[in-house]
């Protein structure tokens, strides 16, 4: 407190002064998600002492994040994703009894209304790849068939490029298609072996981090998406064992349980792989 009896901001007061604003918000989550982050923030400032032409320089980076995001793009997103929080929210959300499948996120390039086909279907529809055949159960954690779940399943092509990212090169649907599992739990398809491939790097985002040498690409992955009557739907993804980039996932994505072993097959590849689904908590029923 100065002499004149009005509180003076400094150094060691600074998060302590804007606290004491937000206290007198109106009460809510908001207030107190704000106090947090800027405790967080003054201590950063605090730590690592940028000088005013530093401190311009970080809010010129977000200004251009801001500016280099809309409908299409979103460089926000991108830097939550490569810097883990995005994973990290979605570790905290879905956190799955052991021995059930792990979650991981949805990635940007799902579609809502791929087509249900029949099992065995191929959803190459071009063709161009090493044939990759999928086979799998979905199970409960007693390792009992879950007959009658819905597979959904998008991926990248053999040049690691999503459908509706070259919608002039590539047939519309392709790659991806919703099965139904038999009485057995099992599901099988043909497609092609994915590739891995490199987060946008043209962005604020992506050249701050290649600057860095960062992590910038994903090894090759499946996307499923699996839900069941009275189970929490699963959102995960399937990478292969022996990508070199499997412990450096751009989005932070592999767990072990969500490592594949894609075996060669005379002229092409074969992957086994099943989900074991966790109970929907009451309330939360297939969310
Ligand atoms: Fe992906």
């Amino acid at each position: 407190m100065s002499q004149t009896g009005i509180p003076s901001f400094n150094e060691a007061n600074s998060a302590e002064m804007v606290a004491q604003r937000l206290s007198k918000a109106k009460a809510g989550p908001l207030p107190r998600f704000l106090a947090t982050v800027v405790d967080h923030l003054h201590q950063i400032v605090k730590e690592t002492r940028p000088t005013a032409s530093d401190w311009r320089q970080a809010i010129a980076f977000l200004t251009e994040i801001g500016h280099a995001s809309d409908d299409k793009r979103q460089e926000w997103v991108l830097l939550s994703d490569l810097l883990g929080v995005t994973a990290l929210v979605e570790d905290i959300n879905s956190r799955r009894p052991s021995g059930a499948t792990p979650n991981t996120g949805r990635g940007p390039f799902y579609r809502a209304d791929a087509p249900r086909l029949p099992l065995g279907t191929n959803i190459s529809l071009d063709g161009v790849g090493a044939p990759l055949t999928v086979s799998g159960r979905v199970i409960d954690l007693d390792g009992m068939p879950i007959p009658g779940s819905t597979v959904e399943t998008w991926q990248a092509n053999a040049q690691g490029f999503y459908e509706n990212q070259q919608p002039d090169l590539q047939p519309e649907f392709n790659l991806r298609g919703v099965f139904i599992t038999d009485r057995d739990g099992r599901f099988h398809y043909r497609t092609v072996k994915p590739t891995g491939y490199g987060v946008p790097d043209d962005g604020p985002v992506g050249q701050m981090l290649g600057r860095l040498n960062y992590p910038l690409s994903r090894p090759a992955h499946l996307h499923f998406l699996i839900r069941a009557d009275n189970f929490e739907t699963l959102t995960t993804q399937v990478f292969e064992r022996g990508d070199p980039r499997l412990g450096e996932d751009a989005l932070f994505g592999v767990k072990p349980e969500l490592v594949g072993d894609f075996k060669r097959v005379g002229d092409g590849w074969s992957l086994d792989f099943s989900f074991v689904m966790a109970m929907a908590r009451k309330g939360n029923l297939a969310a």
